[in-house]
């Protein structure tokens, strides 16, 4: 029989609410108020500052199903089951329960609710460094547990341990990590394909092996001079994409033939003409994926443009777009859009069901956007047909500004008697992509922001700017978002009228008076109605549980926060905002220092 997503999602919660975790809320897909990264690649994000030690309103056993975009694996996209955006299934301990319970529970949740079959799980466990000793009591647990050793492997850092950053060496000071245990799937109807190596094994790339959950022990946090020191409390951050479960629990290799995906491939089917067969396949996956992704990015509130996550959204539409010219030649961006709508919000409308009052939002961003794409291709292609003699080099210029797809290119070339050189334009393409390689992977890197002493001072700060905005522009102000790094803060709100140079130095005048008067920063753990009630300051557009964290600057400054803080103001030292400008519609934007 073949279980639904809806299903799945019913199992897990009431699985882990029977054993005592509470759900926290999800988090937008990007986050509002988290200087670290441009959006919300794993579950654990917003618990960060617990996972360092700070306690959670909800207690210590928690769990949700937290939508995620990874920007990092837009290039994979195309197989059987990689996708940017997905939905992580989490489950956590804040220094509770560890490694016993967490994989026996996991090791139940598999076998016994998905009732997957014990010969088909394989297991990986972490083999040590040479600081970090090897996970000799996961091996035996998951022994004790019944699982031969032949289907247990041992990796290093590069496979298992988990940090935001990836292997030990790359985490910023601050950010913790730990040693991590996944557990695969064997989709015994998949042929190895030797492309990928001699011997199949669970870490292969071929398809055959899937990775279904992964477990990691949260147990160490680096240090300024790189060496790891343990962490307050051993915390277990479990992470299971909802996708691939659901691939698992129906023996269906293909992510896309499951029912999170089969009717947004159904409609690309219905429009472009073209079933999802033989050399139909990858460009239909990376079509649905790049929709659904944008679809989602869009209902947290960003709107295609050059920087940042509008630039990431702007590249996922364009994709799509030159994806379906390859398929079927140019679909208009109101069928586009259905995809979308149809495809995207109609599969997730029982678990978003407040996606529905944003449906036309959606569709007018995705048919704004691909019409002014229209509009750019059109042009590149008046340009194109000027040139007298095409190279490699140049079409490789057209493909990079405009877009322009190098099979339409060939087609032009072609009329006019002319062959593009495919090397010159393969060269001059590796080039650029080694390039922004490089610059996306310090976007995405370089963007997580560490937890040392500094970012932790300019957090605080970032309170009492947003009070004294307030205090200053009027109420109607609120923050819009912020951004930290270990160099400068920056602060995005919202204003009716323009600040003027006279009120951003006033701004800076009495932060830096409540920096001196040595505000003692405390929090406390109270519910949401009467952290309301109090007039603490929250986002809008986040939702919270109904027991909260509030932070309090003296008696000046009241906020939801997970923290870190410094303990008092005057460890903040003397605040300068360098910049301020306008960032939008009635949204400005100061630098601090
Ligand atoms: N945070 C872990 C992951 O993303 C569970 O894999």
């Amino acid at each position: 029989m073949t279980m639904t997503h809806v299903q799945l999602r019913q199992l897990f919660q009431k699985f882990w609410q029977e054993r005592g975790h509470r759900e926290v809320p999800t988090i937008p897909l990007v986050p509002q108020n988290d200087p670290t990264t441009l959006f919300t690649g794993s579950g654990m994000q917003q618990l960060v500052p617990y996972l360092l030690g700070e306690p959670h309103p909800l207690g210590k056993k928690l769990y949700n199903i937290q939508p995620c975009f990874r920007a990092q694996d837009i290039e994979e996209v195309g197989d059987n089951r990689h996708t940017t955006f997905f939905e992580m299934m989490g489950n956590w301990s804040l220094g509770t329960y560890f490694k016993k319970d967490q994989l026996t529970w996991f090791w139940q949740f598999l076998t016994e609710e998905l009732k997957l079959p014990k010969e088909k799980l394989y297991i990986s466990v972490f083999a040590g460094t040479k600081e970090i000793s090897e996970d000799k009591e996961s091996y035996e647990i998951w022994k004790s547990l019944g699982v031969p050793e032949k289907h247990i492997f041992k990796y290093g850092p590069d496979k298992n341990w988990w940090s935001r950053a990836g292997e030990p060496q790359n985490m910023p000071a601050g950010e913790p990590g730990g040693p991590d245990s996944e557990v695969f799937y064997e989709f015994t109807q998949v042929e190895h394909d030797k492309k990928f190596g001699e011997k199949c094994h669970p870490n292969c790339d071929c398809g055959r092996f899937l990775e279904i959950g992964n477990s990691v022990f949260m147990e160490y946090k680096k240090n300024p001079d790189g060496t790891f020191s343990p962490l307050p409390n051993k915390n277990v951050d479990f992470g299971g994409g909802l996708e691939r479960l659901l691939a698992a629990a129906n023996d269906e290799p293909d992510i896309f033939k499951t029912d999170v995906f089969s009717d947004i491939v159904k409609i690309i089917e219905r429009w472009s003409g073209k079933h999802y067969e033989g050399e139909n396949i990858r460009s239909i996956r990376v079509i649905a994926d790049h929709i659904k992704a944008s679809t989602f990015i869009i209902l947290s509130g960003v709107r295609p443009s050059n920087k940042g996550q509008g630039y990431v959204l702007r590249r996922l539409l364009r994709r799509a777009a030159i994806k379906m010219h390859k398929l079927n030649g140019r679909l208009t961006p109101h069928e586009f859009a259905n995809i979308a709508d149809e495809g995207v919000l109609k599969t997730y409308e029982n678990v978003y069901s407040d996606h529905q009052n944003t449906r036309e939002t959606v569709m007018f961003v995705i048919e704004d956007e691909l019409n002014k794409f229209e509009k750019t291709l059109d042009r590149a292609l008046r340009e194109f047909q000027k040139i007298d003699k095409i190279n490699g080099k140049i079409a490789f210029d057209f493909y990079q500004s405009y877009g322009l797809p190098v099979e339409i290119m060939h087609e032009l070339a072609t009329e006019k008697g002319q062959v593009i050189n495919l090397k010159e334009f393969l060269e001059a393409f590796h080039k650029h992509r080694e390039l922004s390689r490089t610059a996306s992977a310090g976007m995405f890197k370089g963007g997580l922001a560490d937890q040392s002493e500094q970012t932790i001072k300019y957090h605080t700060a970032t309170h009492l700017i947003n009070q004294v905005l307030f205090d200053v522009l009027g109420n109607e102000v609120r923050q819009e978002g912020s951004n930290i790094t270990g160099e400068r803060l920056r602060f995005d709100y919202y204003s009716p009228v323009k600040p003027t140079p006279e009120q951003i130095k006033q701004v800076e005048t009495i932060v830096n008076e409540k920096i001196k008067q040595a505000l003692p920063v405390e929090f406390k753990i109270m519910p949401k109605a009467e952290a309301d009630k109090l007039g603490a300051k929250s986002f809008f557009r986040e939702k919270y549980p109904e027991m909260v964290k509030v932070y309090f600057i003296g008696i000046y400054s009241k906020e939801f926060c997970g923290g870190p803080h410094v303990k008092n103001t005057s460890e903040i030292g003397k605040i300068s905002i360098f910049k301020s400008e306008k960032v939008g519609s009635n949204l400005y934007r100061l630098y601090a220092k």
